[in-house]
This record gives C-alpha cells, sequence and structure tokens, in this order.
C-alpha cells in the first residue's frame, strides 16, 4: 500500500482555488490523475480533513468528491482503514503496454522498447557450442559472466575511462541496476537528486522503495549547475544523471558541461549516478564525449543492453569504484542472485562485435523517427519539438498545458501515452508529451491520426477551464 500525502496531493492536484462546483472540479482533477497513471492502483489519498485543510477547501467538498469517485470505481473506503486508488477492469499490460500491437489492438506509446534484431536468431544458434563450454556450474555469477565483464570493461577503456573487469556487475537491466545502488547506498527517507526532467520509471521507482525524490533543473546544453548545488545543499545521499540521448529529452551534453557537474559532485558528499543506457542509440552518428564518471572518480555509471539491442533480453550493468563493489555484489545476492547466463552469453556476443546489430537498429529508429517527424509536422503543426539527434523518443510542447487530459482521451480511443507531468519529481510537465517512434511507421500514423482526431476537444476544453480563471487573475 503506497500513501500519498495531503501536500503531495494537492501539489499535483494543481492550482487552486478550485471551480465551482468545487467538489466535481476536485472529482475530475483526482480522476486524471488516477487515469494518466500519477496515482497508481492501492494508493492510499489523505483523509478528507488533511485534504481540505492543504486545499483550503471544506472538508465537505473532499467527501463530496471522493464519494463521486467511489460512485464511478475509482476508490474504495473503508471505515478507519481509509481511501484507496483503484484502477477498474484495468488489464494488467496497461503497466507496460506494448508499442507492437496486435490485431490492430491498444498501441502502447507509453514504453519506448525496440523489437529485437533479426541477427538474434542466429546468434542463438551459436550459443548451444558455447553453453558447453561454460562446464559444469551452478550458474550463479552475482557480478556477472566473466567473459561479458571483461568486454564491458574494454568498451570504457576504450572511451577512455580505464576499467578492471573487476569493477564491472551485470545486472538485469539498468533500471534494477539503480534500484539495486539505491537498495545499498541510501536508506530510510533519504533524498535522491534527479534532473527535472528524468526517466519516468526512475523516479517512481525510488519514491516507491521509499526515498525522497527531489528535481535540479536542466540548462539548454546541459544542467543548471546553480541548481545542483543548492540541491546538493539538502543531502541528497544519490544524484542520477542521463547525459547521453537523455530520457525523455533525448539531449547529448557536451564536455565541458560534464566536466563541470563533476567538479560540482566529486567535491560533495552525494554519489553520482550516470545512466548511460541511451548510449549506443546514436542515429545520427554524433560525436559522443568521454563518459561523465571521467570527471568524477567516486562516480558510477550504469548501462544496459535494452536500448542498442533489445529489451527482452533483460541485461544491464553497473560501472563502478573498485571499493563498492563488493558491497553493491552482496547486496545483489540477496535480491536476484545472479542475471540469466544465456542472455549474458548473447549480449557478450553482441558486444564483442556490434556493428551489425546497431547499424540495423539505428537504421529502422532513424527512419520512424523521421516519419514520426512528418506526421507531426503535417496533423499537428501547433506542437512543437526538437528533433533529437538519438534516443528513442520526441519530447514535445503542447501549445496548452494539456497532457494529462490528453493522455485520458488517447486512452479511450486505444493509444496509451505517458503524461508530461510523470517526468518531473514533483509539479510541471503539463505542457509535454513523451512520444517514443520505436512502433511500426504504419502504427505511428494509426496512433497519430487519434491524437489529431482528439486534440482538438481537448484544446478546446482547456481553453474553456483557463480562460475565466485568467480573468479573475487579471
Ligand atoms: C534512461 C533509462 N534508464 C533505464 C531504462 C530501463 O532500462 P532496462 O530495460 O535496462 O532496465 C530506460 C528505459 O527506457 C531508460 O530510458
Amino acid at each position: 500500500m503506497r500513501r500519498t500525502t495531503a501536500e503531495r496531493l494537492a501539489a499535483l492536484l494543481g492550482p487552486t482555488p478550485l471551480t465551482y462546483p468545487r467538489y466535481a472540479d476536485l472529482a475530475n482533477r483526482l480522476r486524471l490523475l488516477i487515469i494518466d497513471g500519477r496515482l497508481t492502483h492501492d494508493t492510499r489519498l489523505p483523509g478528507e480533513r488533511d485534504l481540505a485543510a492543504a486545499l483550503g477547501s471544506s472538508r465537505v467538498t473532499v467527501a463530496s468528491a471522493y464519494q463521486r469517485l467511489r460512485d464511478e470505481g475509482h476508490l474504495v473506503s473503508r471505515r478507519g482503514a481509509g481511501h484507496d486508488v483503484v484502477l477498474p477492469d484495468a488489464p494488467i499490460e496497461r503497466a507496460l503496454p506494448d508499442p507492437f500491437p496486435r490485431d490492430g489492438g491498444v498501441i502502447g506509446l507509453s514504453t519506448a522498447a525496440t523489437a529485437p534484431p533479426p541477427q538474434l536468431a542466429s546468434l542463438l544458434t551459436g550459443l548451444t557450442e558455447r553453453l558447453s563450454a561454460l562446464g559444469q556450474t551452478s550458474g550463479y555469477h552475482p557480478d556477472g559472466l566473466p567473459e561479458l565483464r571483461a568486454r564491458l570493461a574494454d568498451s570504457y577503456t576504450r572511451r577512455g575511462l580505464p576499467t578492471e573487469p573487476e569493477q564491472m556487475i551485470i545486472t538485469n537491466g539498468a533500471l534494477s541496476a539503480l534500484h539495486l545502488i539505491t537498495r545499498h547506498l541510501a536508506h530510510g527517507r533519504d533524498r535522491i537528486l534527479l534532473e527535472e526532467t528524468s526517466y519516468s520509471n526512475a523516479i517512481e521507482g525510488l519514491r516507491r522503495q521509499g526515498f525522497r525524490p527531489y528535481g535540479f533543473a536542466l540548462s539548454d546544453t546541459g544542467w543548471d549547475l546553480d541548481a545542483l548545488r543548492a540541491g546538493l545543499a539538502d543531502a541528497a545521499t544519490v544524484t542520477y544523471v542521463i547525459a547521453d540521448f537523455h530520457n525523455p529529452t533525448g539531449r547529448m551534453v557536451g564536455s565541458a558541461e560534464r566536466a563541470a557537474l563533476g567538479a560540482v559532485t566529486r567535491r560533495s558528499r552525494t554519489r553520482l549516478v550516470i545512466d548511460e543506457t541511451m548510449l549506443e542509440v546514436n542515429l545520427d552518428g554524433i560525436a559522443v564525449p568521454e563518459p561523465v564518471a571521467c570527471h568524477d572518480p567516486t562516480a558510477i555509471t550504469i548501462g544496459s543492453a535494452s536500448k542498442s539491442f533489445w529489451g527482452g533480453l533483460r541485461i544491464g550493468w553497473i560501472r563502478a569504484p573498485r571499493d563498492l563493489v563488493r558491497g553493491l555484489v552482496e547486496t545483489r545476492s540477496l535480491l536476484d542472485l545472479s542475471s540469466p547466463i544465456l542472455d549474458q552469453l548473447l549480449v557478450s556476443d553482441m558486444v564483442g562485435d556490434p556493428t551489425a546489430v546497431l547499424d540495423h537498429q539505428r537504421r529502422v529508429h532513424r527512419h520512424r523517427r523521421d516519419h514520426l517527424v512528418r506526421l507531426l509536422t503535417e496533423r499537428l503543426p501547433t506542437w512543437e519539438f526538437e528533433v533529437p539527434p538519438g534516443g528513442l523518443s520526441l519530447w514535445v510542447t503542447l501549445p496548452r498545458p494539456a497532457s494529462g487530459q490528453l493522455v485520458v482521451a488517447a486512452e479511450r480511443r486505444g493509444v496509451v501515452l505517458t503524461a508530461g507531468p510523470r517526468f518531473h519529481t514533483e509539479s510541471g510537465g503539463d505542457r509535454h508529451l513523451r512520444l517514443p517512434y520505436v512502433a511500426e511507421p504504419e502504427t505511428l500514423t494509426r496512433a497519430i491520426d487519434v491524437l489529431a482526431d482528439v486534440w482538438p476537444t481537448v484544446d478546446t476544453e482547456i481553453s474553456a477551464q483557463r480562460t475565466p480563471r485568467s480573468r479573475l487573475s487579471a
């Protein structure tokens, strides 16, 4: 059971005063948060009195809003126990809907994950021989398969960050790597500093571990270092950044900014964690600067096979300073013991000879990115975005703060998206939408048809809601 405090819920609910009738406005805002995923199934809402105080509203307003949500099936209340969010009839695959729908079904544009490369089949065939060479072992390697660790260490060394295989730990993906690191280094309600905006699952996952994620601003070319320093003054146990084809913005941070970040973090008590998951999704073949960890010797870097090769392999890794490795491996062996050997062998083959797979994946996604760009330019010309040189999604700026409403309207028509606010630690993101371009071109066309269809109504509704308020404040 997750709980949300009255203060946090009030921040998510947006500006007050509520509009008349207040209970209906509050019920609408709560419903939006439930449907767009910011209030998840099983979240316990604050008591009526506490939420009323946080909103500067009456208890009757909150009680009536809760009653409306109960009537609709979005809330269950038990006397003395509280009010719990429920998602009526939501199928379990709603958590990760697939971008490759079968039979014209729901399109999961909330997932920026690729299809497997065609080379996978022949690599699999080659595994039989390699398996027998492994000999009679348990197959448990809490730090990972030695040959994969050696190849990954080599690739860091070639990129200018000297690395020994003993510094590498193989994990079940990069997200799992991040949670292993925070579980090992952070405790209780520790604070974790992230970029504002950042990867939505990282933010929510940290929150559900009980930590307190909070944000510092990005700048046009890198990070707002004053905001970083101010954030670090609040004692962040861990600071998490994405420098290469950032999710969701696609931005690549330059060398000078990397050095400037490292100069700040290496003098602070925070542990810098750099997520390089998107590193190889370099669609335009741009020059990629040195790893950020070159500028902070205490930093931890995480990476993954998910975006460059295939997410279904579930293989990621950690590159850590030597003094941290033993502790991390011990913690890991209590969580999931080890990563699958067959998948590690496959990833080892791909890391050893990456060109064919990377070329294929980059060609496919460059084409899909350009297709999505064309569709948006033609069908939704008021939406703005920069074409990212890499990564797997566009970060779109909407002409109005309509992200949540748009996501709800699209979902009713079978297109599942992630609303902009989910890429923020607190508030913000209402004007943004992340649009992955991993789906096949015809699926993207179908999805943009839906968005172009629902947008005028959402646009009109939002402008109607906002006009009276701006008149009031004028
Ligand atoms: C920045 C970032 N980190 C981690 C992940 C998750 O990676 P994995 O599948 O290796 O857990 C993603 C997936 O989108 C991502 O964008």
